[in-house]
């Protein structure tokens, strides 16, 4: 979804659109076949649109190390879609696209349409990642945002997926729209299924790693972080059954 009107200009220049589909080599074999893999998925528009800019101007929605990713139209909807970069270290985002629909049920990852061996067309998430949103919200917003997120952490433990990538959450998290009670996991690449899983103690751990770099963050005394190291050394340990006590403390700890 979108939050507002952007103007869509889609990619008709083919080394562009090679460009995208191959990055970060721009290789005929690759585009021919990429090609027609995407329309095979049912992608039929691929936009220049985005905060990242590569190589040769094209604009996208992000860029990692795995993939870039790109707004697109897939049916009647605008999506988007995670490109496996050539030099990816993996050879697959099947395994992502499988976690990202088991985790579907939590409500905090974008929803998966299809996928492939090298494309994920998935919900676009329209608005600001966590660093961009500390960078700009009110101590309300963020307090509330947090507490969300570890909600959401919660709710992806409860269902036994363990999200390794949070622990560093400054560009894994997207609010929907800005609104701090929208948090969205977007990168499942190296998450797993466990038995065993900490995603609630790894955002407490961000908020300790924030409170590092900016003493004021969330504004909480040493009594309320003690307590709240207190309750995260718990999570780990208790059995699953107590677990949810202990994150509504330190959702009232956030909230107070
Ligand atoms: N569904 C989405 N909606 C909106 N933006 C997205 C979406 N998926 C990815 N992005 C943007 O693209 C960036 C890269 O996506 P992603 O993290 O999935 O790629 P990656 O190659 O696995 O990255 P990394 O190397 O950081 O693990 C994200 O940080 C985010 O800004
Ligand atoms: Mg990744």
């Amino acid at each position: 979804m979108l939050c507002r009107d952007y103007e869509l200009k889609p990619i008709v220049d083919r080394e562009k659109l090679c460009k995208v589909l191959c990055f970060p080599r721009v290789e005929e074999e690759c585009c021919f076949s990429r090609l027609s893999q995407i329309r095979g998925l049912g992608v039929v528009e691929i936009y220049d649109f985005g905060k990242v800019v590569l190589e040769g101007g094209v604009r996208v929605v992000g860029k990692g190390h795995a993939a870039v990713v790109v707004l697109a139209r897939y049916n009647n909807e605008l999506v988007a879609v995670k490109i496996r970069r050539l030099d990816s270290k993996r050879d697959s985002l099947e395994r992502e696209a499988e976690l990202l629909i088991l985790a579907k049920v939590s409500g905090f990852v974008p929803k998966v349409y299809t996928y492939s061996r090298d494309f994920i067309v998935r919900e676009f998430i329209d608005g600001p990642t966590l660093k961009e949103f500390i960078a700009t919200a009110s101590l309300q917003q963020l307090r509330n945002g947090f507490a969300k997120l570890i909600e959401a952490a919660y709710s992806l433990d409860r269902i036994g997926i363990d999200i390794n990538e949070i622990s560093r959450p400054d560009t894994q998290v997207i609010f929907e729209c800005g609104d701090p009670l929208k948090p969205r996991f977007i990168d499942l690449e190296s998450a797993r299924v466990s038995h065993n899983t900490s995603n609630v103690t790894r955002i407490i751990a961000s908020i300790m790693r924030y409170r590092r770099a900016y003493p004021s963050f969330l504004d909480l005394t040493n009594e309320e972080i003690e307590h709240m190291l207190m309750l995260a050394k718990k999570y780990k340990i208790v059995e699953a059954d107590s677990r949810k006590g202990i994150v509504e403390r330190i959702i009232l700890t956030l909230l107070r």
